[in-house]
């Protein structure tokens, strides 16, 4: 088709362009097959078809009519999904997020256009494009936005004009909530969405595109929509959050500030699990950033990793002051165990409470794996003989890695375990003990469920040598140094 080049080649050109501004959020996907697509496909084809049937006569032939639209809508959409964003389509929850605001807004359409009769400037389509942008960035957006532009023209009798101020306020909307770090950049939009309006509106009453007897209202209404379509998505954000399960960057910079109580309890009660996790996160932040996947997610994983451990602070080596007595000698290598594992346990607990993002409780669940708790498990052969020790006993019972994010934070981990007894700062020790953690951690199956590569691995590796290299450069002894003194 001759018209289906050009608005193909404009729409590559904006997503690529509006892309190239913000980075945008890498999604995890689960393996194996995804219904989420074809379910949300349908159910977004349904609420499209039953949306038109408000519009259209209702006779066989307008049913056609409806129909062949909305494919049309739709093939248009997953076309450039299919190319550029594939990942958002076997995601549940981002297919869920569209669904719903795809569905938002042809309920508001129905409603103000057929029920009450209202002007379209009336219409809050703001909330969904700048909750989308948030949580999915601006490739979907900009596609989701095209639809909702021209289902809105149709809506009001083929008004080009409506199509055309929709959709720029739309792309003006994506650029405003591009970086969004705080909820305080949200309020700011409001007065900006209203200055475009009003402008609109002056502009299109010069050329005599609107009845300037309606002038007073118009203007009226272009105010309102400004300031509610903020104060409704400043509301919706958390259940978005929920029902997508994406943290958006606000939330994530959010838990990440060192004021926030959780993180201030631990290090009153876990000095040493605090500075662990401090180390953790600037492994796993680095090395996340390099592979491409969420940096702010391993971030903040990391910070609350081991939250779990504020509760029996002193059983774990970290916070125990040298001075005091190991409590672990009075017990049991399997008690012991019992009550390291406990802390993923108290972790999740925590995490909850606090309503912390659930990929952040994944990590949490994750971090440690299946893998075996070395200490207490030979320990244990000591004391009874191999033979009579059961290896099961000593391996934590929790999920293996699902995501990337959670096998980075994982490597971390270890990695900071081990530097924390190290004497050594060199960049052959360094090397030495990142490559041995991955090798072990591999070996044992423990990356096994996520999607992390062989060439991701390697990459994490030589990342996280440059990053301990820099944390620990003032301890690297040169011999020049020595020398001299
Ligand atoms: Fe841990
Ligand atoms: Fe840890």
């Amino acid at each position: 088709m001759l018209w289906k080049k050009p608005i193909i080649d404009f729409l590559y050109f904006l997503i690529k362009y509006i892309n190239q501004l913000g980075e945008t959020k890498p999604l995890e996907i689960k393996k194996g097959f995804s219904i989420s697509y074809w379910v949300s496909t349908i159910f977004i084809y349904i609420s499209i078809v039953l949306a038109f049937l408000f519009k259209f006569q209702h006779n066989f032939l307008s049913f056609i009519y409806v129909n062949i639209i909305s494919i049309i809508i739709l093939n248009f959409s997953l076309y450039f999904l299919k190319k550029y964003n594939p990942d958002i389509l076997k995601h549940d929850g981002a297919m869920f997020l569209i669904f719903i605001m795809i569905s938002t807004f042809l309920f508001l359409i129905v409603l103000f256009r057929k029920i009450l009769n209202y002007n379209f400037l009336l219409i809050p389509i703001p909330i969904c494009i700048m909750t989308l942008n948030i949580f999915l960035g601006a490739l979907v957006s900009v596609i989701i936005l095209f639809i909702m532009s021209f289902t809105l023209a149709i809506f009001y009798d083929y008004n080009f004009y409506i199509l055309v101020l929709e959709f720029i306020l739309g792309i003006y909307l994506i650029f405003l909530t591009q970086n969004v770090t705080t909820r305080k950049d949200i309020t700011k939009i409001w007065l900006k969405i209203i200055i475009f309006n009003v402008l609109f509106i002056l502009i299109a009453n010069h050329l005599s595109i609107i009845d300037s007897s309606n002038i007073f209202h118009l203007l009226i209404a272009s105010i309102l929509n400004g300031i509610i379509s903020v104060i409704i998505t400043l509301g919706i954000l958390p259940y978005a959050e929920n029902i997508s399960t994406i943290p958006t960057n606000i939330k994530l910079l959010e838990i990440t500030n060192f004021s926030q109580p959780t993180l201030t309890k631990m290090l009153l009660e876990a000095p040493g699990t605090y500075n662990h996790s401090i180390v953790v996160a600037n492994l796993a932040e680095n090395a996340a950033r390099e592979i491409g996947a969420d940096s702010l997610i391993a971030k903040a994983g990391a910070y609350y990793h081991d939250i779990g451990k504020i509760l029996k602070p002193i059983y774990f080596i970290e916070n125990k002051p040298s001075f005091m007595f190991n409590k672990h000698d009075s017990l049991s290598p399997n008690m012991s165990a019992l009550i390291i594992f406990s802390h993923i346990k108290d972790g999740i607990k925590i995490a909850k409470n606090i309503k912390l993002p659930k990929k952040i409780i994944d990590i949490i669940e994750e971090h440690h794996g299946t893998s075996i708790l070395m200490y207490f498990y030979n320990k244990a052969i000591e004391m009874y003989g191999k033979e009579n020790v059961d290896e099961k006993l000593y391996r934590y019972p929790y999920r293996k890695p699902q995501t990337r994010e959670s096998v980075i934070v994982m490597i971390a981990d270890s990695v900071e375990a081990i530097m924390h007894s190290e004497t050594v700062f060199s960049y052959i020790n360094f090397k030495n003990i990142v490559n041995k953690v991955i090798k072990t951690k591999l070996e044992d199956g423990q990356f096994e469920e996520s999607n992390i590569t062989l060439k991701d691995l390697k990459k994490i590796a030589e990342n996280m040598i440059k990053t301990l290299s820099s944390i620990y450069h003032s301890r690297i002894k040169y011999p020049t140094a020595e020398k001299t003194q």
